[in-house]
């Protein structure tokens, strides 16, 4: 099953390299996994045109091998333990798309220490455990190769080791989480609240049936952990990255931005200070006029600015079967192309070689300084709208812009909103401390950071 019968049946331009198929184990037959069959099958033309062999799907693990059987097909050995795949001799490379950790954490090294590259979508292996598993590829010699784990349609990882590989990055912000920008979106549009809108985004498949990961910004965090590592050429320890989720982001805070001109966003930054990098998930206020306001419902885009290409942006599909499979057959021709070049021969998993990889200090999110947009609740008591500025200015808040905000249905809910000036989040505390003392003061029923985007330099 595994040997090349059909070598010679091949035109003579796929026969120019020498070598064989590239035979592929599939560990993993769900959404990405029967996506990822489906295009090795339909293109299979064009991208062995494309590489100069063909690449074969020959074996795959899964659980449920009936359900397996339907979305392999019938040239394909199926087996229900992927050790045993993992370590089969006629497997040289490995598609890893089950997901999970553990499990998948074992199967990648032992791929690794067999001496056969890895194709994985798994940003949270990646995020997690990324140093050990390139260590262990760099010492065997193989590829492992992760385009699927972020931002599946768009090929940033490519972009931001390649294409951009001769620029300093300063800065990726990006909008990396579908599941999370569907319900902003529908909460902006409808009006509804969070869980009304999670609900929906739930009903129509957005969401998974455990969203928690995709709403507590964890799974943007990964993402935005990687997409760090490979612009800084940095290792990024995954624990020290600030992830705040959605769920406390209220759909009244949405039109109050909008009245500034913002729209509220939920941000993977990733920025290069002078001794330090910024990497963090937070909702945030994004100029309504900036691309990455623009990007709707499940779709993700990818903001990067560097120093000799500028600002580019970056938009596609976040997830999806044969979406993500596009990243993923991309990386199999890239292994297909450069399994037999040298390890100095390839592009390196951080953008730069083992030995310069950096150890930036992650900037504590506290530190982090950005102007911060303040809502007041009036609570019918429009002589507030008098005192709060001056209040603020009295403790070093400076109101850079305001709004006065009547809520259509619930006077109670009027508001006062203003945009500060750059202030770290802990400066911003501090400051806010001082104005309990004046009669009538109450804290600010929401504050988020906004987000400006115009930094073109450290
Ligand atoms: N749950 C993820 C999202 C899937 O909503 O973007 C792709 O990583």
């Amino acid at each position: 099953m595994f040997q090349d019968s059909s070598f010679s049946a091949w035109p003579a331009a796929l026969k120019v390299s020498g070598l064989g198929a590239l035979r592929v184990g599939l560990v993993g037959t769900g959404v990405v996994g029967s996506g990822t069959c489906q295009l090795l099958a339909r293109n299979a033309d064009l991208i062995a045109q494309r590489v100069g062999r063909p690449i074969r799907l020959v074996m795959a693990a899964a659980r449920d091998l009936h359900k397996a059987a339907q979305v392999v097909g019938p040239d394909v050995d199926l087996v229900s333990d992927p050790l045993a795949l993992v370590r089969h001799p006629d497997i040289d490379v490995v598609v890893e798309v089950m997901g999970g950790v553990t499990l998948a954490k074992t199967l990648v090294l032992e791929a690794i220490a067999q001496g056969k590259h890895v194709v994985t979508a798994n940003k949270a292996l990646l995020a997690e455990h990324g140093s050990e598993i390139f260590a262990a590829a760099q010492t065997q010699g193989v590829i492992v190769a992760y385009e699927g784990a972020v931002a599946v349609s768009i090929p940033i990882i490519k972009a931001l080791r390649e294409g951009l590989a001769a620029n300093r990055i300063y800065e990726v912000v990006g909008i990396v989480n579908g599941t999370t920008n569907f319900i902003l979106t529908h909460m902006q549009e409808t009006g509804m609240g969070f869980d009304a809108a999670l609900r929906q985004a739930t009903a129509l498949g957005f969401a998974e049936a455990d969203p928690s990961f995709d709403i507590e910004g964890v799974d943007a965090a990964h993402k935005t952990a990687l997409l760090a590592a490979i612009a800084f050429g940095a290792d990024v320890p995954f624990a020290q990255v600030h992830a705040q989720g959605i769920t406390r982001v209220e759909a009244w805070d949405m039109v109050c931005a909008q009245a500034l001109g913002y729209r509220i966003k939920l941000l993977g930054v990733a920025r290069q200070r002078s001794e330090s990098i910024e990497v963090r998930v937070h909702p945030a206020l994004v100029p309504e006029k900036h691309l990455l306001a623009q990007v709707q419902g499940s779709m993700n885009g990818i903001w990067v600015n560097a120093d000799a290409a500028g600002p580019t942006f970056h938009y596609g599909a976040g997830a999806g079967s044969l979406t993500t499979a596009s990243a993923v057959v991309a990386d199999l021709m890239d292994v297909a192309r450069l399994a037999s070049a040298g390890l100095s021969a390839r592009v390196p998993y951080r953008s730069v070689q083992a030995s310069a990889i950096q150890s930036w200090p992650l900037l504590p999110i506290g530190q982090v300084a950005s102007r911060h947009y303040l809502r007041f609740a009036l609570h019918e008591r429009p002589e507030l709208l008098t005192c709060l500025p001056g209040w603020l200015q009295s403790a070093g808040v400076e109101v850079q812009q305001w709004a006065h905000v009547r809520h259509p249905e619930n006077v109670r809910q009027d508001a006062l909103v203003v945009l500060t000036q750059s202030l770290t989040g802990d400066d911003l505390a501090n400051r806010l401390k001082a104005l309990p003392q004046m009669q009538g003061f109450a804290a600010p029923a929401a504050v988020w950071r906004v987000e400006d985007l115009n930094s073109s330099a450290m």
